[in-house]
């Protein structure tokens, strides 16, 4: 494969690690991203086994369609450090990685994501208070908010004028996408507009979220989705934006393409 013409506004279906690794260093200014969570790797909780249990209305207890999102945790943190090491490597010394992810309670103490994240340079955490949830446990407060690692190279600076947002941000969850984990959309939006990125690669791209933010501010994306079902919903879906808005630039270098392994 070759950069940018195989990678520049393609949804690319394979694993993002063997993608990213084909991807040069230094060109890429923004990373985008929300990896599984590993929420079925679970010490208290019916989601672990898929039984479903108390979480039985959770889309998210019949897991992802290509992926089951239950590894052991030390080889989940091993294998989102390399992803991260990836991110990284490709980025260009004023880029960011925006990684979200989840902090939850484990056997009674708080998993925060320190052991993945510990080594990078994590410039700050934005906590992205959503809505809703369910708490089944009397021991601990209803957790409300899912945290946002903004993992920069030195020389990364916001757009103007962005650096007067405040760092807890509220975004009502994603309802209507069939995907079971998506962004809502005016959370990458919001990401999108606070940076003069020009592309931005998605390792973990699901529906699309990531590509129709882009678009609709007229910046590239790469998007990189194990799943052929998610990557057909994301094309579908960034088509579906092109019809109904004219802000979404779509052009003829959208492709869907297998990459084998
Ligand atoms: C939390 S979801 C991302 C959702 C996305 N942000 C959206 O708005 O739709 C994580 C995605 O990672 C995908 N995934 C899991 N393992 C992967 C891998 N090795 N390479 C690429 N994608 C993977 C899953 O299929 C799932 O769609």
């Amino acid at each position: 494969m070759n950069y940018p013409e195989d990678f520049l506004n393609k949804i690319i279906c394979g694993d993002s690690l063997d993608i990213m690794k084909k991807i040069p260093a230094n060109t890429i200014d923004l990373v985008i991203t929300s990896p599984p969570y590993n929420l079925k790797n679970s010490t208290g909780n019916g989601m672990k086994d898929g039984r479903g249990g108390k979480w039985k209305n959770a889309s998210l207890v019949n897991g992802y369609s290509n992926y089951n999102d239950n590894i052991p945790h030390i080889e989940y943190v091993k294998w989102q450090r390399e992803c991260l090491t990836e991110m990284y490597r490709v980025l260009k010394e004023d880029g960011a990685i925006f990684y979200n992810h989840k902090w939850r309670v484990q056997k009674g103490l708080l998993q925060d994501r320190q052991d993945i994240v510990k080594d990078f340079p994590v410039r700050q955490i934005i906590i992205w208070r959503r809505k809703g949830g369910i708490n089944f446990n009397p021991g601990y407060f209803l957790p409300t908010y899912e945290v946002i690692y903004l993992i920069a190279k030195p020389k990364f600076r916001l757009a103007k004028k962005a650096n007067a947002k405040g760092d807890v941000w509220d975004f009502t969850q994603e309802m209507k996408n069939p995907h079971p984990a998506p962004f809502p959309i005016a959370l990458i939006d919001r990401i999108v507009k606070s940076t003069d990125a020009q592309n931005i690669l998605d390792p973990f791209m699901g529906s699309g979220t990531t590509a129709v933010a882009a678009m609709g501010n007229q910046r590239s994306f790469i998007g990189i989705e194990l799943s052929s079902e998610y990557c057909l919903m994301a094309e579908e879906r960034i088509k579906r934006n092109k019809i109904d808005s004219e802000v979404f630039h779509l052009n003829e270098q959208l492709t869907l393409f297998e990459v084998s392994k």
